[in-house]
């Protein structure tokens, strides 16, 4: 017997020695340590024994199992710990290498240019008026010198919510809501920028798009004041070489009226398909306050004069990111937008 649980002893201690995993361990523990195991087994046979050889034996058998039980356990430990070495071996980040950046959102490119717009004319001592976008039609259109069967209301193509709410066709409401909150004769140096509205859409036209209204109102403002304005925001708006040039045109709100051309900035004056080989681009509408216009909120035009402009925000992006059709700035397709 003595030999027997020493060769079980022998044979343990091997296979605990060469498991390479906890799985294979528990197995061995079942066939050597359990009730069922083979130590157990052998000393069944005890009963049959020589009463003063049973101490003896007994002894034996507890040492060993013990022996194999702290075989067990050092060999546990090892696994354990070769498990740990394995796992931080595979969990190592190289730090060295170079990251993965996700997508980052970006500005668009219409806002890029309305920021630049507006950073322009703040320079130049502009105050930033944002107005609403739903209008009653006294502002819209009556206060601006254009009353109910006035023939300019055509030129609008006026979204109407109720007979007399409307969506703004122009930025051009914000001059009566601005001077009508000051004093009278209160001078007035603002910029109102915003969306507008219109029944019109095909490449050139949106029913959505944006402007920026100009209003400078003062003793002595003068239609040179006018041109100087433009032709400062012009120029760093297009380069110093940039030239300005007004045409007679007609607005019921100024008079005189102007329409504003800039040398073409695709060509620089010389002619090309998008000037139509004249040189000039059209970019806003502009003139002198009409004295109806000034009474309607209270000024006194022989007390105070003013220019005012209004301009595309959408033509200009156009023309300083050359895009050739307007729905581009609003399909907001990414490869579109992420070239700017
Ligand atoms: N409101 C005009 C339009 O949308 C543009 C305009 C023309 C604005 C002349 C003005 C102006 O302030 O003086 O067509």
């Amino acid at each position: 017997m003595e030999k027997k649980l020493n060769q079980i002893k022998l044979t343990a201690l091997e296979h605990i020695n060469s498991a390479t995993d906890m799985e294979q361990l528990e197995e061995l523990r079942i066939k050597f340590l359990s009730k069922k195991g083979e130590l157990r087994q052998v000393l069944r046979g005890m009963g049959k024994m020589d009463a003063k050889l049973r101490p003896v034996i007994g002894k034996l058998a507890n040492r060993i199992q013990q022996e194999i039980e702290e075989k067990f356990s050092s060999k546990i430990h090892e696994l354990k710990e070769k498990q740990k070495t394995q796992r931080i071996k595979e969990e190592t980040i190289d730090i060295t290498l170079p990251g993965k950046r996700p997508p980052a959102g970006h500005i668009h490119p219409l806002n890029l240019i309305y920021g630049k717009m507006v950073d322009i004319f703040v320079g130049m001592g502009f105050e930033v008026k944002e107005g609403r976008e739903v209008e009653t039609d006294y502002y819209c259109f009556e206060a601006l010198n254009m009353p109910k069967d006035h023939p300019a209301r055509d030129m609008q193509d006026t979204f109407y919510i109720s007979d007399d709410v409307v969506l703004r066709t122009h930025t051009s409401p914000m001059q009566i809501h601005t001077m009508e909150a000051k004093q009278p004769n209160e001078p007035v140096k603002i910029i109102c920028p915003g969306r507008v509205y219109r029944r019109d859409d095909d490449a050139t036209h949106s029913p959505m798009f944006h402007q920026i209204e100009g209003l400078v109102v003062g003793p002595g403002v003068t239609m040179a004041d006018l041109k100087g304005t433009l032709e400062a925001f012009f120029q760093q708006m297009f380069g110093a070489s940039t030239k300005v040039r007004l045409r007679p045109s007609y607005f019921p709100f100024t008079e005189p009226s102007a329409e504003v051309d800039i040398t073409c900035v695709f060509c620089s004056g010389t002619g090309c398909r998008t000037c139509k080989q004249s040189g000039w681009i059209e970019v806003l509408g502009s003139g002198m306050v009409h004295p109806n216009v000034l009474r309607n909120v209270g000024y006194d035009p022989e007390q105070v004069s003013g220019f005012a402009f209004g301009m595309g925000i959408d033509r200009m992006a156009m023309l300083k990111l050359g895009i050739n059709d307007l729905r581009l700035l609003f399909a907001n397709d990414l490869r579109m937008i992420e070239q700017y």
